[in-house]
């Protein structure tokens, strides 16, 4: 079995796991039981743990607030930003493409009396590679501000078509015009360099199951100065992370969640060149014995895009259909991007893409655990697949 669904979930690295360990079987204190010796232990694990993943993204370790993963984060961000600030304002900005861990809580909102701008982004063009599917003109934030903004919301990264939007010339804006900025990163964090004080960003999402750490546990960045943000907690209780997110923090999880970080770091810039060039194995090799193939999101070459990011769809071919006929290979296709989302992807939608096209398309995200005998057998399998659907397709046809 081949994993190239590593935009989705990735495998925990060993390493992380060795780390986690002994907080599962030793080290088990509560973080917030300070009063004997296992508590202290838990809790100096995590505040060292805050101090790794704070610096990872040139923040302050006050700055991090975990959660239970981006979700969450995005949740607590833009609700949490929307309630506080309501007073002075009830529009909130945002864009299209993102997750639905931003678009819910957005729609949430605009149930009640707040008011949402989702801008749309640049559109695919069927006839020529495009440089810029996906991306969001900067010009089209400024020109949606308005007296009452409270908040911008932003990915870095897609999910699906791995587009990097311009953060900082977004930022820039937002700071200008007195609006606060929040990211959801979970894409980005690991994969591409990521630093809030660059980005301008005053909110920011990430979760550690997509850097090979483990689920269900991630971070909110909140800045606490030029400005301070201030938000309405989402999660009441014991008051942990100083109020703003009550509950037993998950020690092993954030000691792995560190680890993870650390470890995507480390092998910075290498492994990222790596997985592009594995990538483009991919698509070349796709290319190369299949016709009808159009590249989903911005051009493999440009700085745009995710390095183990792509999207393809292949024409007259069920995304769906063709994810069942590799039994050895997975991927996800553009029909389902989201386990909850049931029609054809939404960001594929937003590209202009007809609904056939987004149902024709599948999504390949790649690791460090990937090397490159194994793009080789993917693209032995895929061009398998499409061919045996094309012809049963065309047999079909014929008997028409
Ligand atoms: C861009 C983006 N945001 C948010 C999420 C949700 O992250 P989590 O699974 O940590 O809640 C995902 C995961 O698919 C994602 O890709």
């Amino acid at each position: 079995m081949i994993y190239l669904d590593n935009h989705a979930t990735t495998r925990v690295d060993p390493r992380v796991v060795e780390t986690m360990l002994p907080f599962f079987s030793e080290a088990y204190g509560n973080a917030g039981s300070t009063g004997h010796t296992f508590g202290e232990t838990a809790s100096d694990a995590v505040e060292r743990s805050r101090e790794v993943i704070a610096s990872g993204i040139g923040a302050v370790p006050q700055e991090i607030v975990f959660t239970s993963g981006a979700t969450e984060s995005n949740n607590l961000a833009i609700r949490g930003v929307a309630e506080r600030s309501r007073r002075r304002g009830n529009h909130l900005v945002s864009v299209q493409t993102e997750h639905q861990a931003v678009l819910g809580p957005l729609a949430r909102l605009a149930k009640r009396d707040y008011e949402v701008t989702l801008l749309d982004v640049e559109p695919h063009f069927s006839d020529m590679a495009s440089d810029r599917a996906g991306w969001l003109d900067p010009q089209k934030v400024a020109d949606a501000l308005r007296e009452e903004t409270v908040l911008v919301s932003v990915m870095l990264a897609n999910n699906e078509i791995g587009v990097i939007q311009p953060l900082a010339e977004i930022g820039a804006i937002c700071r200008e015009r007195g609006v606060l900025l929040h990211c959801d990163a979970t894409q980005a964090v690991g994969k591409i360099s990521v630093d809030v004080e660059q980005l301008h960003v005053d909110l920011m999402s990430f979760s550690a199951h997509k850097m090979y750490g483990p689920k269900g546990v991630g971070a909110l960045y909140i800045r606490r100065r030029d400005p301070i943000v201030r938000l309405d907690s989402q999660i009441v209780g014991g008051g942990q992370e100083s109020g703003r997110r009550s509950g037993t923090l998950n020690v092993p999880g954030i000691v792995g969640f560190a680890r993870a970080l650390e470890l995507c770091l480390d092998e910075f810039p290498e492994e990222a060149k790596r997985q592009a060039d594995l990538r483009d194995q991919l698509w070349a090799g796709l290319c190369q014995q299949l016709e009808n193939l159009q590249l989903c999101g911005p051009a493999l070459e440009s700085s745009l895009r995710l390095p183990g990011n792509l999207n393809v769809t292949f024409g007259d071919v069920d995304g769906e259909a063709l994810q069942m006929a590799m039994n050895d290979l997975a991927v996800s296709s553009g029909a389902t991007c989201a386990s909850t989302e049931a029609g054809p992807s939404h960001v594929l939608l937003a590209l202009g893409l007809s609904v056939d096209q987004a149902r024709s398309s599948l999504r390949f995200g790649l690791s460090r655990f990937n090397h490159v005998d194994e793009i080789e057998r993917a693209s032995g399998i895929v061009v398998q697949g499409v061919q045996k659907l094309r012809k049963i397709a065309s047999h079909q046809a014929d008997q028409a």
